[in-house]
């Protein structure tokens, strides 16, 4: 009777863990079946696990796209359509801009192919099939091994099996650690180079809301554009060529017409960045205590200076658009991510969890001779590793903010590629410097970054150096800011002197020197005991990690993200983040209207789609009389999923993954099904402005429409 008792509460209890671990998880495509399937099914997927990874025929996975290695896209017509994030393709929007035809402003439809333009850099790639090699990967490898050899070893290995694994002369290979470096998996790839800009709506409607909505809900942005992939004539990838063709995809993705109601199963496919989920407690604590408020309190100066600035002048608010965002976005993100650990009380949710390990290592001899001591090893290493890793952070961001240090590094590549090979390693430089600096200079202003420089170096040596007298910061700033390398002439005039002179004039720059100091300063006193101590945490972390699933049999543990392809699923489903607060699933047109400002730099609403949402002239994809927009759900997200296919029940294109809510974006580091959400736009939104706004049929007609709840109405 006891024992019967016993295993039904252990039973019960298996059963919470698991269906609280339901939303929960990145995981392997080609793994589905074996640990996801019935949960997906029982969850409410209508599909199987094989129709989403399937290496004999086309599936879904073939057609999830990694979008120029950054953001994840995904083909949703016959011809090679790809649709991804406005955010995703705004560089190549951006660039296609001038005066005239400002796209980022206007948006940009092509009306034919021939008019839909080629991005010289960008490139979309599909992974063709996954392999688990890791005994290929193992072979000749112990665990009493030094950490080098073992390496060297693993290198060998790989390097091996990327030539022998069969795969097409078009495709290639890469092998990847899973697990913290406990399994590994080969990955066949295609990529194509040839990716040109279909059309991008407005920023007013792809970035509605910018940095203040950023990371927020409720959500009103149609944050999408899309793209042509396109082949040589054997339809395999080619180089960019006018003659290229429309690239002909094994899979497209059908599209939903019918929305998502709450707790509709959702999916969301693609290449999640990086992920932290097995640290160690004091790791976290690190996190949220030291690494984040520090990375913070650095940013928060620098974002201030810069949109002091850009609120005074015009010019300067186009020229620091994009970086002002791109320093706000993980500023943000990091607040959210202090305050979701908090609340959540991570901490304390790791420490059980340490403790029950502990506990169970403990009752079982051969486990306690091989992990009895992990915990507290990795405690102490990472307790030695605290003030290296904020001095790497202060160096880092602080370095990273002030552009002076940019010219400088640029200039001083110059140098050492003299150094090392002479005048002709100075040659074979010099055009990439003389580029990126072109590149630079389009986008800096002396003036800002001054300020910059005076407030960060201030706080750095107060904080990171408080031996150095600091009363001089003003006075150094004075004297560094009249390098006359800051402007543009003058260092283009420069680079046109012989490689000897300018050598000459760069060695006594004050500025490269005091860049040269602080990065040999760093690399000696920071980042030689940081990598130390990382390749020693690095190890722990990989026997803990293999401990974990060792001793916690009754979890599928999923591998941390590393920017390959996954598959995370969950719910459609508000969120109550605070008390008395409680956010609905999904936003509406009219939303957009209640936060239009005439004229305003976020909050301006298109004429057009005023008109539209007026009239109510919503075709096929408005609901009860009004237009869907944004959505939430639970699937488990992070960066590198913007541009994510949220897929169905039957596998349908119903949204596009773009961020998360604020409160959730611990997640990285502890995912909490309470509180952590993904945030879609309606797919109906983004037909909406292709047809109804941007008059651009030809596009919906390419793609193939569905009624899948029809079926059981
Ligand atoms: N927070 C989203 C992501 O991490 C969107 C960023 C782009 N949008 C913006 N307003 N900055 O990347
Ligand atoms: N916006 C993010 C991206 O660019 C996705 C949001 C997230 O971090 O979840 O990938």
């Amino acid at each position: 009777m006891k024992f019967i008792r016993q295993a039904l509460i252990g039973l019960t209890l298996l059963v919470l863990t698991i269906a609280a671990k339901a939303d929960e998880g990145m995981w392997l495509p080609f793994l589905l079946e074996q640990l996801n399937e019935k949960q997906m099914k029982a969850l409410g997927m209508k599909i199987s696990a094989k129709d989403i990874y399937n290496i004999n025929k086309g599936s879904l996975k073939d057609a999830i796209v990694s979008f120029g290695g950054f953001c994840t896209g995904e083909v949703i017509s016959s011809q090679g359509l790809v649709l991804t994030n406005h955010h995703c393709g705004f560089d190549a929007i951006q660039n296609h801009s001038t005066l005239d035809h400002n796209y980022i402003q206007d948006g940009f439809w092509a009306r034919n192919r021939s008019e839909e333009l080629p991005n010289e850099k960008l490139f979309v790639t599909f992974i063709i099939r996954i392999d688990d090699v890791t005994k290929e990967v193992m072979n000749g490898v112990s665990p009493d091994m030094k950490e080098t050899d073992r390496q060297s070893q693993i290198d060998k290995n790989i390097a091996a099996l990327r030539k022998s694994s069969k795969k097409e002369s078009y495709q290639d290979n890469f092998v990847r650690s899973f697990y913290e470096g406990n399994q590994y998996y080969l990955f066949v790839t295609e990529t194509y180079k040839d990716v040109r800009l279909v059309g991008a709506p407005p920023s007013s409607i792809g970035n509605f809301g910018k940095d203040t909505d950023n990371w927020m809900w409720p959500r009103h942005t149609g944050d999408f554009s899309m793209f042509r992939i396109y082949a040589g004539k054997d339809g395999k990838p080619a180089e960019y060529s006018p003659e290229n063709i429309p690239y002909v995809p094994k899979k497209s993705l059908s599209i939903s017409l019918d929305g998502t109601v709450a707790n509709d199963f959702t999916m969301v496919f693609g290449f999640p960045g990086r992920t932290t989920e097995y640290l160690h407690s004091s790791a976290v604590e690190q996190i949220m205590n030291v690494n984040d408020p520090a990375k913070i309190a650095i940013r928060e100066k620098a974002l201030h200076i810069i949109n002091g600035y850009m609120r005074q002048d015009e010019q300067l608010r186009i020229m620091y658009a994009a970086k002002y965002a791109g320093i706000e976005n993980s500023y943000k993100k990091w607040q959210g991510e202090v305050l979701g650990l908090n609340n959540s009380n991570a901490l304390d949710k790791k420490r059980k969890q340490e403790a029950e390990f502990q506990k169970r290592v403990d009752a079982r001899a051969e486990w306690k001779e091989k992990y009895g001591t992990l915990l507290g090893d990795l405690d102490a290493l990472y307790k030695e590793f605290k003030p290296y890793g904020l001095a790497r952070d202060y160096y880092t961001e602080v370095v990273s903010k002030i552009e002076m240090f940019t010219i400088a590094a640029q200039l001083n590549l110059l140098v050492t590629s003299y150094d090392r090979d002479g005048e002709k390693g100075y040659q074979g430089r010099l055009a990439a410097v003389q580029n990126n600096l072109k590149d630079f200079f389009a986008e800096f202003s002396p003036t800002v970054d001054k300020k910059v420089f005076e407030e960060l170096m201030d706080l750095y040596v107060k904080e990171q150096h408080p031996e150095k007298p600091n009363g001089d910061i003003h006075q150094l700033t004075e004297q560094l800011y009249k390098w006359e390398l800051l402007d543009k002439t003058a260092a283009e005039a420069l680079l046109k002197k012989d490689p000897a002179t300018v050598v000459g004039i760069l060695r006594s720059s004050l500025v490269v020197q005091l860049y040269n100091d602080l990065q040999k300063n760093y690399a000696t006193k920071t980042q030689a005991k940081l990598t130390e101590l990382q390749n020693k945490i690095n190890q722990k972390q990989r026997t803990y990690m293999q401990a974990q699933m060792e001793v916690f049999k009754e979890k599928t543990f999923y591998p941390d993200a590393n920017s390959t392809l996954r598959v995370t699923y969950g719910k459609v489903n508000g969120y109550a983040p605070r008390d008395a607060v409680s956010f609905d699933y999904y936003t509406y047109l009219d939303g957009v209207l209640e936060k239009y400002k005439p004229g305003d730099y976020e909050f301006d609403v298109p004429a057009k789609l005023r008109e539209l949402n007026k009239s109510k002239d919503f075709g096929p994809y408005g609901k009860n009389g009004k237009m869907p927009v944004c959505f939430l759900a639970s699937n488990h997200t992070t960066g590198g999923n913007s541009g994510s296919p949220a897929l169905d029940a039957y596998g349908n294109l119903v949204g596009l993954n773009f961020d998360r809510v604020w409160e959730g974006t611990m997640s990285d580091i502890n995912y909490d099904p309470a509180i952590c959400r993904n945030i879609m736009v309606d797919i109906r939104y983004i037909l909406f402005i292709v047809d109804k706004y941007a008059g651009a049929s030809n596009l919906i007609a390419e793609m193939k429409l569905v009624h899948p709840k029809a079926k059981t109405r």
